[in-house]
């Protein structure tokens, strides 16, 4: 199973930004990283002009999000024709900013489940992300609440080469606060479990990457722990020199 590195960028970049882009594919074209994937999922303004930078590297160009329909009226929203043409091969779905952070309801499972479908179907790999709050990890409801975000969240139908599941407890993103190495080891081998009761060959080749303050000291514990196949990068994916030694972490 190949690690995947993933970058999100989040609301961060304008295009001076793109310089470190063109850093981290420098660092790699020297050094490369051939047991990773890597994708960095850049704010959709950045994707077109960022597609000559990565080009030629070991870099795959991803997007933070897409609606579920092919096209029509869904104003300010970004269509999966739209990510494949401006040069992306990845796409973060259900990030716990997107869930919680729009309008009252927030964005649901079923809806992550059918923007899968359709990035799949387009032949955009998707990051599926789920995780608990601290609320529910404190009421002991951790895993029932993840269980229940991965069976809606993921297609039944999928291959493995076109999905990953990102665990990201949402106490650990962008607070510094990592979570146990026990504690991932556990909710990956819950997830992993679950996977391969109910997908088959697939669900056991499907990666499971662990989300929520990664950053160069601690990539290779996280990276080398049980069941964890990859990590989902923010903050530390902004600056070159600290991706590219989480991409080294993972060996
Ligand atoms: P962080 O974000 O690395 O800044 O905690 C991770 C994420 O939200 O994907």
């Amino acid at each position: 199973m190949k690690t995947l590195i993933a970058g999100n960028w989040k609301m961060n970049g304008l295009l001076k930004d793109r310089d470190e882009i063109k850093k981290l594919a420098g660092l790699l074209e020297k050094d490369p990283a051939p047991g990773c994937d890597i994708t960095l999922c850049l704010p959709a303004t950045l994707l077109f002009p960022s597609v000559k930078f990565i080009a030629e590297s070991a870099i795959a160009l991803g997007a933070q999000n897409i609606h579920w329909a092919e096209s029509g009226a869904h104003t300010g929203d970004i269509s999966v024709e739209m990510i494949k043409e401006a040069g992306c091969e990845y796409v973060i779905i259900g990030h716990s900013e997107r869930r919680s952070g729009h309008g009252e309801h927030g964005e649901r499972s079923q809806s992550v489940s059918e923007k899968a479908k359709i990035a799949m179907a387009y032949k955009i790999f998707a990051i599926i992300c789920v995780g608990e709050s601290l609320d529910e990890r404190e009421a002991g409801k951790a895993k029932s609440h993840v269980l229940d975000q991965v069976k809606k969240s993921l297609p039944q139908v999928f291959s493995a080469d076109q999905v990953a599941i990102a665990y990201e407890p949402i106490w650990a993103i962008g607070t510094g606060v990592t979570a146990k190495l026990e504690d991932i080891a556990e909710m990956h081998g819950f997830i992993r479990a679950y996977l391969n009761e109910h997908h088959g060959e697939d669900g056991a080749k499907i990666r499971i990457l662990y989300g929520g303050s990664v950053n160069p000291g601690n990539a290779a514990e996280i990276l080398s722990t049980t069941d964890v196949n990859g990590v989902l990068v923010g903050g530390a994916s902004l600056k070159a020199d600290d991706f590219f030694a989480i991409i080294r972490a993972a060996g």
